[in-house]
């Protein structure tokens, strides 16, 4: 199949380069030429074990381009994959895929075959149905469904792991209307031999909102009795091994801690939230979701002042980004956590394998260390992010505040304190 990609982002970069493992053409389209000769010479824009490999390995199948009109005219589908960043009142700022849209019409306008249009984007109930297919007929001068296809199809992949996840997902959805849209979405992911979910465009475009709504609730429900496990002595990792093993609940997305950052989680829930609230509903649960996640990091905090004074002393910090592998700091727990060391008049010295570029654009004067070592000669050591190096450390003699649980500082540091445990 011929497919374009628009987006090189997470969600453009990885699809398109697992689409080109399965032995399709791709037409990557972006502005940033930088990134589209990265992905032209084989190489990943974004940091993503095993992306590089994948890129390099299909570069036959690549071409590149800014030009959406090209990479329309010579495909038969097109995923749209650009961002959709969160606004300051929580909604999603749908401006790129507006922009994008209107490019797609316009060369929908002048391509005699019929073309689909897939939103892999986020985007909120009623977008494809509301936002995208209106600019689509009037930019095109065609009807959605009878002149060109139109689909929605979400990404669940966590970064770090998004190959495996593209290639190993649980399921595939697929929101469509018209059956030929339906039909070819279902051809293309059918070898990877999982189940398909096939439903409605606006169902489609919950589902992937619901998923990471539950999974966000899932977490702080796991750090609301986590804290509770915590006053009472009791280790809340057992506890939720033992909750996991019942099959109705399954035993992932249960590990308490300082709580989720991220590109998704926090957009995606608030934004949830946000567009319920337009609707006159109020979200008592995606609230108490999100403020048990914004409390998890001054619980950390507080732990530390048990022990510590932070006022002038050197507080080390292990792990910015938001999670292992992953170079992203969006979201990330380390960001209210060093703010607050900040304004408790501590002196603070960090480190993180991948992520320090892109948090010195933020905090550019924080000590920035170049091996996780140094942190640990710091007056006490706040481990934020679980990379696994943190794993090979020596934390005998040292103060540790854990956020995510690293087992050998939990057996050797002379005080330690487990934020959930
Ligand atoms: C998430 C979803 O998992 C994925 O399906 C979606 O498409 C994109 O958003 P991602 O944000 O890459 O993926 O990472 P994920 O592994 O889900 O972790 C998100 C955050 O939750 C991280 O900060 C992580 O540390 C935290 N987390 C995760 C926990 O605190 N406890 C857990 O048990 C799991």
């Amino acid at each position: 199949m011929k497919i374009s990609i628009i987006g090189t982002g997470y969600i453009g970069s990885v699809t398109g380069a697992c689409f080109a493992e399965m032995g399709h053409q791709i037409i990557f389209v972006g502005r940033d030429t930088k990134k589209l000769d990265l992905i032209k010479s084989g190489k990943s824009p974004i940091f993503e074990p095993g992306l590089d490999q994948l890129l390099l390995k299909n570069q036959e199948r690549i071409t590149t381009t800014t030009d959406i009109a090209d990479a329309v005219r010579n495909t038969e589908i097109t995923f749209i994959g650009v961002g959709t960043p969160p606004r300051e009142d929580g909604s999603s700022d749908l401006s790129q895929i507006e922009t994008v849209s209107h490019s797609i019409g316009k060369a929908l306008r002048s391509d005699s075959k019929y073309h689909t249009i897939v939103a892999k984007s986020t985007v909120l109930p009623g977008t494809i149905e509301d936002l995208i297919i209106p600019i689509l007929e009037k930019e095109s001068g065609k009807k959605a469904f009878i002149d060109f296809g139109v689909a929605s199809n979400p990404e669940f992949l966590k970064e770090g792991t998004a190959i495996e996840d593209f290639f190993k997902t649980d399921r595939v959805v697929i929101g469509a209307q018209d059956q030929k849209s339906r039909d070819l979405l279902e051809k293309l992911y059918k070898p990877l031999n999982v189940p398909i979910f096939k439903t409605t465009l606006r169902t489609s475009e919950m589902i992937k909102f619901a998923s990471n709504a539950f999974l966000a609730t899932k977490i702080s429900f796991a750090n609301e009795i986590g804290n509770l496990c915590k006053e009472l002595g009791i280790d809340s990792y057992s506890v939720f091994e033992g909750v996991g093993l019942d099959t109705r609940i399954n035993p992932k997305f249960f590990r308490t801690g300082i709580g989720f950052g991220g590109s998704c989680f926090p957009k995606d829930v608030c934004a949830l939230i946000a567009h319920a609230k337009s609707k006159g509903i109020t979200t008592k649960v995606l609230n108490s979701v999100m403020e048990i996640n914004d409390d998890q990091p001054k619980r950390m905090i507080a732990l530390l002042k048990k022990h510590i004074n932070p006022k002038n002393r050197t507080i080390g910090v292990l792990g910015l980004a938001f999670k292992p592998d992953t170079d992203d700091i969006r979201k990330a727990r380390a960001i209210p956590i060093i703010n607050m060391l900040l304004k408790a008049g501590a002196r603070v010295k960090v480190y993180d394998p991948v992520a320090m570029d892109n948090f010195r654009q933020q905090f550019p004067d924080l000590h920035y260390t170049s091996s996780a070592s140094e942190v640990l000669t710091a007056d006490a050591v706040l481990i934020v992010t679980e990379w696994k190096e943190f794993e090979n450390l020596d934390y005998h003699g040292k103060l540790v505040i854990d956020g995510r649980r690293v087992e050998k500082a939990r057996n050797e540091a002379a005080i330690y304190e487990g934020v959930c445990w």
